[in-house]
């Protein structure tokens, strides 16, 4: 339940293992490329750190998203093009300016930061299978250390959804991380889930009638538990983020 997190996504963990590391290398300055929870999480934890961030988002991003993002006043800089010019742009910002990249596949401290969710996994349960929704696959990767730190070796299951229109967080397919992700789905026996916007849209409802409000690419978790073959197991979805943060991509998941 990382919709529960300071601002409302699993990304909070993944800033929190950064922030250490920057405070610990004495580094002022921190790069991120991205149009949701990344971005809006790094802002928020160096707001708190008085640490400088720079945020890179493509032109299109969503007012939702923007002024979330500018509530914790980070340097934005808007870049022509989509997610991947983004990063590419961030990436040689970072490099030229001498700012920490906090893109994912740059930084092994992202991974460190799910781990902490393998781990609170296997402290209450002892799941056969884990699915997280998945799009470049750092969250998945850090989830499968942190249970096999913990002595645990689950399937783990990748929730996909690279043509959806209503889970953002996991829209195209990046997959900056994409190695590490066929490695633990392939080590661990499990398998990446395909799932489409109307599957979405009903774990979204599904989990608003349990009394959680999670947004499109949380939901997706939920959505590939009917492709699962699942029979008498015990399987942990990651919900990895709010529903409440992105009113408008809300009211359309729930029309
Ligand atoms: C809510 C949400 N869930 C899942 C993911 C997927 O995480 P990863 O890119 O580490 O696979 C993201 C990524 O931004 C996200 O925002």
């Amino acid at each position: 339940m990382e919709q529960f997190n300071l601002t409302g996504s699993h990304k909070d963990r993944e800033s929190e293992a950064i922030i250490r590391y920057a405070l610990a290398k004495g580094v002022r300055s921190l790069a991120i490329a991205s149009t949701g929870n990344a971005a809006i999480s790094l802002a928020a934890y160096c707001l708190m750190h008085q640490l400088e961030c720079h945020v890179f988002i493509s032109a299109g991003v969503s007012r939702d998203r923007l002024l979330q993002i500018k509530a914790f006043r980070p340097v934005i800089h808007t870049v022509e093009g989509d997610y991947k010019d983004a990063i590419e742009t961030c990436n040689v910002e970072a490099e030229k300016n001498g700012f920490l990249n906090c893109n994912p596949g740059a930084r092994f401290e992202k991974i460190v930061g799910d781990s902490e969710i393998g781990k609170e996994i296997a402290s209450e349960l002892r799941p056969n299978s884990v699915v997280c929704p998945s799009n470049n696959g750092t969250l998945i990767y850090g989830v499968w250390l942190g249970l096999k730190e913990a002595g645990l070796q689950p399937r783990m299951i990748a929730a996909v959804a690279p043509k959806t229109n209503f889970a953002e967080g996991i829209a195209g397919t990046l997959l900056l991380e994409g190695s590490k992700l066929q490695e633990c789905i392939g080590l661990s026996g499990g398998a990446s889930v395909t799932v489409e916007d109307g599957e979405i849209r009903n774990a979204a409802r599904l989990l608003m009638k349990d009394g959680f409000i999670v947004e499109g690419a949380a939901a997706a978790g939920i959505a590939a538990l009917s492709h699962l073959d699942i029979k008498h197991e015990t399987v942990c979805c990651v919900i990895t983020g709010s529903g409440l943060k992105f009113p408008n991509s809300l009211r359309n998941i729930l029309a």
